[in-house]
């Protein structure tokens, strides 16, 4: 999709399709009572006929409206006039690009961008127009056979502003979409064609596409030199290499740099500790954090940032075999801890704590892991907020202010020291699970102890990072808060 600036009223915009806001009460948008002025108040009569009360999401197609350069005028209902709510928006946006894909028109203007939501501004609201839209019109594909595109797709969306510099903010909307379907194609495929391997090679050609993207790729003996032995005993249940990938965006020449740690899980059936069947294929998305890696980066490329950003993937497969971890076995990380294994199905902090120690290398500024890590955090937040946990309060408000910012939340859980006995172990530094209370508190402190050297925060996106049931597939998130908050860091 192309987007460009529209200057021109409504009446006079030449293009396949104009799109106006109506709310409810027959209230119109600027211009909507343009458009009616224009026709003999024939907005006014459609609406009063009934076939559209302005409730957010509504639409009604009108032909060839008197008066009017373009041959159709979709109107849009975006809720309670002077009122229109951030899902109200999204609502209206949705609305807005599913109906457009599937009319004839090749091009389209936008007047939704008139409308004041909340406090944002006409930046903010077109930026947010192009990720909802791309996310609204996202279809899986790789591994259907018979996925036709829309037959006459639309391919250039105009924004109607008068005085605002809206170039920046269409080149960021477009950047963010793009990372988002970066990532939820990886997480969308199943895990017998998404492994390690697979995404090792997605990141060697992230690295291949922008010139500023260097990877490296460690495998299994090289990680062993390392004494990563806990994220190489999850491996060791898998007839998959795991691979620690590497993903060094430079912008910034020698500045210190924010350091995106995601788990890769490419499929976790839990390991000896295995999970019930029912709903398993969804372990697929354990990689979800990867792929928010692989989108952030992919989108901080794309708009040239000047930061440096390295991202480190731990991949792995979690899977029953007779060289799996077993309940009690006990390892020694990269940092020296030693580590009881009581639930091989708490995996993710296993790979993860290796991966953050190998982060000190970098001397970062800042680490943030992401991880698809626990249940229990969907039980406590759903699917509306990302869990946030971080051992610095500046860093976890930027977090909170960058996913307000993005409409991509975080909500923030303690990691007080009074939950840490919990990962008392008899025969090891540290147990694995911490009983059955407060699950992803305690995967956040067993985090912790890996993250004393440097400020970090922890993003549990179990929730957040795809949907279950007749929408399953991946959202994308926190892509839009992660270059949110990379971006807030530039300002
Ligand atoms: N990948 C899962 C977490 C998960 C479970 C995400 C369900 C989304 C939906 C993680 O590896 C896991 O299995 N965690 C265990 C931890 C427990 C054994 C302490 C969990 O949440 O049940
Ligand atoms: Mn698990
Ligand atoms: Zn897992």
């Amino acid at each position: 999709m192309q987007y460009f600036v529209a200057t021109n009223t409504p009446a006079t915009q030449e293009t396949d399709c104009i799109v106006i806001a109506v709310f409810e009460q027959g209230e119109l948008s600027p211009s909507a009572q343009a458009v009616n002025q224009q026709s003999n108040g024939y907005i006014a009569k459609v609406i009063a006929r009934g076939d559209i009360a302005g409730k957010a999401g509504q639409t009604l197609l009108l032909q060839d409206v008197a008066g009017i350069a373009s041959p159709r005028v979709l109107l849009i209902g975006c809720g309670k006039k002077d009122q229109t709510t951030e899902n109200n928006f999204n609502t209206a946006i949705t609305a807005m690009a599913k109906t457009l894909e599937a009319l004839g028109a090749d091009d389209a203007v936008s007047y939704l961008s008139e409308i004041t939501v909340a406090s944002r501004d006409s930046q903010w609201n077109v930026r947010q127009t192009i990720h909802i839209a791309a996310t609204a019109l996202y279809q899986y594909s790789q591994t259907k056979s018979n996925v036709k595109p829309a037959d006459k797709p639309l391919n250039k969306l105009g924004f109607f502003v008068q005085n605002a510099d809206i170039a920046t903010a269409i080149q960021t909307g477009d950047a963010i979409a793009n990372g988002m379907n970066l990532a939820r194609e990886l997480s969308n495929l199943p895990g017998n064609i998404c492994t390690p391997t697979y995404l090792a090679d997605q990141a060697v050609e992230l690295g291949q596409r922008f010139n500023t993207v260097t990877t490296t790729i460690l495998d299994e003996d090289e990680m062993a030199e390392l004494g990563m032995h806990s994220l190489l005993s999850v491996s060791r249940g898998s007839r998959e290499q795991a691979k620690l990938i590497t993903m060094n965006y430079q912008g910034a020449g020698d500045a210190r740099p924010v350091v995106l740690v995601g788990k890769g899980l490419t499929f976790d059936a839990g390991g000896i500790s295995l999970k019930p069947a029912g709903g398993m294929d969804e372990m697929k998305y354990d990689m979800c954090g990867s792929a928010a890696v692989f989108g952030t980066i992919a989108a901080i490329a794309e708009l040239n940032l000047p930061i440096n950003v390295i991202g480190v993937v731990p991949s792995s497969e979690n899977m029953p075999d007779g060289d799996a971890n077993k309940p009690g076995d006990i390892v020694t990380s990269m940092a020296g801890k030693t580590i009881e294994i009581l639930n091989t199905d708490a995996e993710g902090r296993l790979i993860l704590c290796d991966a953050l120690t190998y982060s000190e290398r970098f001397n970062p500024a800042i680490v943030i892991d992401l991880a698809t890590l626990t249940g229990a955090i969907i039980v406590a937040l759903g699917r509306q907020a990302t869990g946030l946990f971080a051992n610095d309060q500046t860093l976890a408000d930027d977090l909170i202010q960058a996913g307000n910012d993005s409409h991509d939340r975080t909500w923030q859980l303690p990691i007080w020291d009074d939950y840490q006995p919990q990962l008392d172990s008899n025969f090891a530094d540290i147990a694995n699970i911490g009983g059955k209370e407060a699950g992803s508190v305690t995967a956040a402190c067993f985090l912790s102890r890996f993250t004393e050297k440097f400020t970090w925060a922890h993003l549990d996106i179990a929730g957040t990072a795809w949907n279950s049931g007749k929408a399953k597939g991946a959202t994308g998130r926190p892509v839009p808060l992660l270059v949110q908050y990379l971006l807030n860091r530039d300002l």
